[in-house]
């Protein structure tokens, strides 16, 4: 490439992501591209599953693969049918829609190409997309039509009142493609949601959006929407990272969660978006609670009271294991869907699954206007603000605080489980206070940290209540430190991981004073007999611990079912210093999709 061509061009495509497949290098990075004349270029956020068949195919017709990546498959292809296309004049966005139909997976792609000039063509289906759009001239629609036309040139559909025809001042319409509203809010809060397999094309500064084939009962327009994101929302401010200032965040964060939703005189629970719901819930037959990773984890957390309170039988599930096994799903069942994005590709196809087999869907999601918000029957939003870090914090313990909310707005009416509710709701109100004395504790936190950091591996110890806090700290300790580490369930420690310890592993166990104390107690024997240094997580004052232990740290007490919301503190606030000791940059530079371009 030649560095030095000044060009001229009013559009442009970027990417970060992490690398799915190959190693983080030049030739797996996007854009990727068709040939070495970039006949076409494209981003990609997903993963596309057919890629080897696709690959295979396209080998045998002569196109060569410079890189390890899936998405390669898809320039290749594009260039493959406009190499053998019927017809001169085909559009770029029917070239699009040839290509997705041969697509299995998740994406949300942008395209640019050489034979269509200032030409954008975008679409998606399992990833999210979002089109942002911004002029100092007043819109003139609320929404724009889909076409439907198949094989047509796309008539162009004006959305501004002034467009870049007309201006004359060279910046009438600007139009930003962005996987979320955080990547663009600095610059416009209009936005339009795109629908999977919706293909929106600019061209020559007027954006239009269609589909292949109209389904019974699709809404046949997109609305522009006008996003309340305020920018220093999701501005880090003095924080190193944003996943730091979101683990601060999160004493308003959890009373987001809870407010106008408890009602702390009347010790009542609404949450509006299930209220509707409610009887049919009540009547089911089960609940299984959905979702990944972090998310999963919150589902774990909370599954012990749930099923105290709603006196249902809860599962909980990891999406992909879910759809592995094919799980049976019957129509009186009611299916949580637990997802910070609310966009995640496993967790929709669980979603999409129980739909079909008749069961009610509830999402819990941090995103408004997500897909899965949008495709469940009714839902909570989790109001944690933006989530920018790559590591999820305040989402989990939000999503925590709004499922707990669930069981208590269904133990309403029971009147033997009314002094446990009650016992909750106090809790519950002074959670945030108790979020402000645990993340006092970093300095002391810090100084594990710089302990820690050269160690190979660090294993998190629990159980009950607490087993989930042993998942996610351990989930956040990999994911952003590199290190290996493990969640493991106390009761599990004599039947094979206790070979791990000796005097050389650094163990954390987590002894809250709850119905699993004495249980954790012999754990924590067979860990010293071991010649282990357990750093432990216990409550206040707990001189018991503090004998046993090579440190402690101390929490405050709360009740057992909360107690994991402040456990989870100390441990994302661990991970945070060690990967910054350990030299990892753990802010996450820019949403994972980013493009824009801007038509003059
Ligand atoms: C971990 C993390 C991931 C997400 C998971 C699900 O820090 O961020 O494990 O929790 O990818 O994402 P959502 O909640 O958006 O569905």
């Amino acid at each position: 490439m030649d560095l030095e061509v000044e060009l001229d061009t009013h559009f442009g495509i970027a990417h970060t992501r992490w690398a799915t497949h190959g190693e983080p290098s030049a030739l797996n990075s996007h854009p990727q591209r068709s040939d070495k004349n970039n006949a076409f270029v494209v981003i990609h956020n997903g993963i596309i599953t057919n890629y080897k068949e696709l690959k295979k195919y396209l080998n045998s017709k002569g196109y060569e693969f410079e890189s390890e990546t899936d998405t390669e498959v898809i320039p290749k292809l594009i260039k493959y049918v406009y190499d053998n296309r019927e017809r001169e004049d085909l559009s770029f966005s029917t070239l699009v829609e040839r290509v997705i139909q041969q697509l299995e997976g998740a994406f949300a792609l942008v395209f640019k190409s050489h034979y269509f000039p200032g030409e954008a063509v975008a679409t998606r289906r399992g990833s999210p997309l979002l089109i942002g759009v911004r002029s100092k001239y007043e819109l003139s629609a609320e929404h724009i039509p889909i076409q439907y036309n198949r094989y047509v040139i796309i008539k162009k559909v004006a959305l501004f009142k002034v467009t870049s025809d007309t201006s004359g001042d060279g910046k009438a319409v600007e139009y930003y493609f962005a996987s979320d509203a955080s990547a663009i809010i600095e610059h416009t809060n209009k936005v339009i949601y795109l629908e999977d397999d919706d293909i929106a094309a600019v061209v020559g500064g007027k954006l239009s959006l269609h589909r292949l084939n109209s389904l019974a009962g699709e809404n046949p327009v997109r609305a522009i929407q006008t996003l309340q994101m305020e920018l220093q929302e999701i501005m880090k401010g003095n924080f190193e990272a944003f996943m730091q200032k979101e683990i601060f965040e999160q004493p308003e964060s959890v009373f987001n969660t809870m407010r106008g939703r408890i009602c702390f005189h009347t010790n009542k629970v609404i949450l509006g978006g299930l209220k509707d719901h409610l009887k049919e819930i009540k009547r089911c037959r089960r609940l299984i609670v959905i979702g990944c990773g972090t998310s999963f984890h919150a589902a774990v957390a909370t599954r012990q009271i749930l099923e105290e309170l709603t006196e249902l039988p809860v599962m909980v599930e990891l999406a992909s294991d879910f759809l592995d096994r094919n799980t049976p799903v019957f129509r009186d069942d009611v299916c949580f869907y637990i997802s910070q994005s609310g966009e995640t590709a496993d967790t929709l196809m669980a979603l999409r699954y129980c739909k079909d087999r008749g069961a009610l869907t509830v999402g819990v999601t941090n995103t408004v206007g997500s897909s899965i918000s949008r495709d469940t029957d009714c839902g909570v939003h989790i109001n944690a603000g933006p989530e920018i870090g790559v590591a999820s914090t305040k989402a989990y313990t939000s999503q925590f605080v709004a499922l707990i909310m669930f069981g208590l707005m269904m133990s309403e009416d029971r009147i033997s489980l009314q002094p446990r509710r009650l016992e909750i709701i106090n809790g519950l109100r002074i959670l945030p206070d108790m979020i402000k004395k645990v993340l006092t504790l970093d300095n002391k936190i810090k100084s594990i940290a710089d302990e820690l950091y050269q160690q190979k591996s660090l294993l998190v110890m629990g159980r009950g209540f607490n087993y989930a806090t042993c998942l996610e700290g351990a989930l956040k300790i990999k994911e952003i430190t590199y290190m290996h580490s493990e969640g493991i369930l106390a009761g599990e420690l004599k039947h094979g991981p206790l070979a791990l310890i000796d005097k050389h592993m650094p163990v954390i166990m987590i002894i809250m004073k709850d119905a699993c104390y004495t249980k954790c107690q012999n754990a924590l024997q067979q860990v010293t007999a071991r010649s282990g240094r357990p750093i432990i997580l216990c409550c206040q004052d707990d001189q018991e611990m503090s004998k046993n232990a090579y440190k402690t740290i101390e929490l405050p007490h709360t009740v057992d079912c909360l107690q994991g919301i402040l456990s989870v503190i100390p441990l994302q606030l661990l991970s945070f210093h060690l990967a910054v000791l350990r030299g990892y940059d753990v802010s996450l530079p820019l949403p994972a999709l980013s493009l824009w371009t801007l038509i003059t």
